[in-house]
C-alpha cells in the first residue's frame, strides 16, 4: 500500500446519500456467480449516491440482481483469464496472458471516466491494479479472503503482496482475521487495513413473524416432523460439508439438508458428498437443495444451523443470516466467526473440522430448545446491532469517500 494515513470509518451518522463529495466508483469483480462478496457489492452499488457501474469479468446470474437493482452493469469476459482458479495458477496464467493483458486494458479504460477503482475480488484486484499505470485512478480494494498458505498458493501470495505494497491506495478487510493475514503477508500496518464487517438485510431474515412451520417445511420439501439441521453456502471441500455428513452419521434421527451448489467447478467434490452419503448410510436424512434464493425461508424452516468451514472463514455471511432469522448457530471456531459468534452467549463454537465435536453440539442443541432459543434470540438482537446494512453502508463510503478525498489533497 502506499503509506495511507488510516480512513476514518466510524461515522455511521450521516446517510450516504447526505454526503457531499462522494467519488464517482467503477466496481469491478470476477464472477457472475453469487458468491457472499457479490451479495455485499449489491446493496453498495445499488445505493451509491454518485455515478457508479458494475464492471463483471464473467457473466452470470449475479447480473440480472445488479441490473433490476437499477445498476449500470458492463462486462469485460476472458474465458482464459476466467478458466484460472487457485489451483490451476501456477500452471494457466502464462496460456492466458494475451487474455489477461486484454482485460488489464478493458479495466483502466472504463476506470478513466470515475474517480475511484474498487476491487471486489482477487483477480480483479490483479487486474485492475496491474493497469494502474494506465489509468492513474485510486484503488479501494475489498478484502475478502484469508490470505494465508492454506488459501492460497505462494504465487498468488507474493503478487498480493506485491500489488498491495505498490498499487492499492487502500484496503478494507471484511474481518479481524483476513485483515491480520494480510497484515502478516504485506508487512503493513495493522491500522492501514481497517475492517468493515458485512451488513446483512436483517428485515429479510427476521424471523418475528408467526410461521407455520409445518406448511412451510411442506412448501420446501422438507421433512415435517424430523429435527432438521441446515447448512447454507456454495458446496466446496474448504466449506466442510463432508464433516457434517460425518456428524449426520452419528446422530440418531438427524436430518440434514444442505442448501447451495458447486459454483466454481467443484462438481468432484459434489459427486464425492453424493458417495459418501451412501457409504454412511445416511441418503434417506440427507436434502441437496442445490443453489436456493430465498435463503430466509430455508433457514426459518430448520431447527439447527451448522456452519462446518475447515479452513479459517475470511466472514460468514450464513452465520449472521442464520442469527438474523433467530435459529441456533454451530459454527467452526476460525477466522472471522470468532468475530460473530461468542460461545454460549449467541451460538456455538466447534473445533474445525471435528465431526465428533459437532456431532455433541447438535445434540446439546436438540435436548435443551428452550436454552437454544434464548441464545439463538440473544443472536437475532446482536446480529441487528452489530450487522445492519446502513452501517455497513455508512463504513463503506466513509472509507472510499475517505480515499479519494485524499487524492485532491494530494
Ligand atoms: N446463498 C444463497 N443461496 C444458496 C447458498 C448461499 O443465496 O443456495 C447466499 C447466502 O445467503 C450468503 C452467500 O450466498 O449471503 C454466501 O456468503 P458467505 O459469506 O457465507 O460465503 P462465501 O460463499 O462467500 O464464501
Ligand atoms: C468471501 C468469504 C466469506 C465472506 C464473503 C463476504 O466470499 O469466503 O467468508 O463472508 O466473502 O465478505
Amino acid at each position: 500500500m502506499h503509506t495511507l494515513a488510516t480512513v476514518a470509518v466510524s461515522s455511521d451518522q450521516v446517510p450516504p446519500s447526505a454526503r457531499t463529495n462522494v467519488p464517482s466508483v467503477l466496481f469491478v469483480d470476477q464472477s457472475g456467480q453469487l458468491g457472499g462478496a457479490e451479495f455485499s457489492l449489491m446493496p453498495l452499488a445499488a445505493t451509491w449516491g454518485a455515478r457508479r457501474e458494475v464492471l463483471l469479468l464473467s457473466d452470470g446470474p449475479f447480473r440480472a440482481r445488479l441490473e433490476s437493482l437499477g445498476v449500470p452493469v458492463s462486462l469485460a469476459c476472458e474465458a482464459s483469464v476466467s478458466g484460472i482458479r487457485k489451483d490451476t495458477l501456477r500452471l494457466k496464467w502464462l496460456g492466458a496472458l494475451p487474455g489477461i493483458v486484454r482485460q488489464v486494458r478493458a479495466i483502466a479504460r472504463h476506470a478513466e471516466s470515475f474517480d475511484v477503482l474498487f476491487l471486489n475480488t482477487q483477480k480483479a484486484l490483479v487486474l485492475g491494479a496491474l493497469g494502474k499505470p494506465l489509468h492513474r485512478k485510486r484503488i479501494v480494494w475489498y478484502l475478502h479472503d484469508v490470505m494465508s498458505c492454506e488459501h492460497f498458493g505462494p504465487l498468488q501470495r507474493l503478487v498480493v503482496r506485491w500489488l498491495t505494497r505498490y498499487a492499492v491506495d487502500h484496503v478494507i478487510a471484511n474481518s479481524r482475521a483476513s485483515a491480520d493475514a494480510l497484515v502478516a503477508l504485506a508487512h503493513c500496518a495493522p491500522e492501514d487495513v481497517p475492517v468493515v464487517h458485512n451488513g446483512i438485510d436483517l428485515e429479510a431474515f427476521n424471523s418475528r413473524h408467526i410461521f407455520d412451520i409445518g406448511a412451510l417445511r411442506r412448501r420446501l420439501g422438507l421433512p415435517e416432523n424430523a429435527y432438521l439441521a441446515g447448512l447454507f453456502g456454495r458446496l466446496a471441500p474448504w466449506k466442510g460439508q463432508h464433516i457434517a455428513l460425518e456428524a449426520l452419521a452419528r446422530v440418531a434421527d438427524l436430518h440434514l439438508v444442505l442448501v447451495g451448489s458447486a459454483m466454481f467447478g467443484e462438481d468432484d467434490y459434489e459427486k464425492a458428498l453424493h458417495e459418501q452419503a451412501a457409504r454412511l448410510g445416511v441418503e434417506d436424512r440427507l436434502i441437496f437443495a442445490g443453489f436456493r434464493d430465498d435463503m430466509p425461508a430455508w433457514m426459518k424452516a430448520v431447527d439447527v444451523i451448522l456452519h462446518t468451514s475447515t479452513e479459517p472463514e475470511p466472514f460468514g455471511r450464513v452465520i449472521v443470516e442464520g442469527m438474523a432469522a433467530g435459529r441456533p448457530v454451530i459454527a467452526s471456531a476460525a477466522g472471522g466467526v470468532t468475530e460473530i459468534v461468542s460461545h454460549g452467549r449467541n451460538g456455538w463454537l466447534v473445533q474445525p473440522a471435528n465431526p465428533v465435536a459437532l456431532a455433541e453440539a447438535i445434540e446439546t442443541v436438540r435436548r435443551a430448545p428452550e436454552m437454544a432459543q434464548d441464545v439463538a434470540n440473544r443472536a437475532r438482537d446482536d446480529a441487528a446491532q452489530r450487522f445492519s446494512v446502513d452501517t455497513y453502508l455508512n463504513r463503506m463510503t466513509s472509507a472510499i469517500a475517505g480515499c479519494a478525498a485524499r487524492a485532491h489533497d494530494a
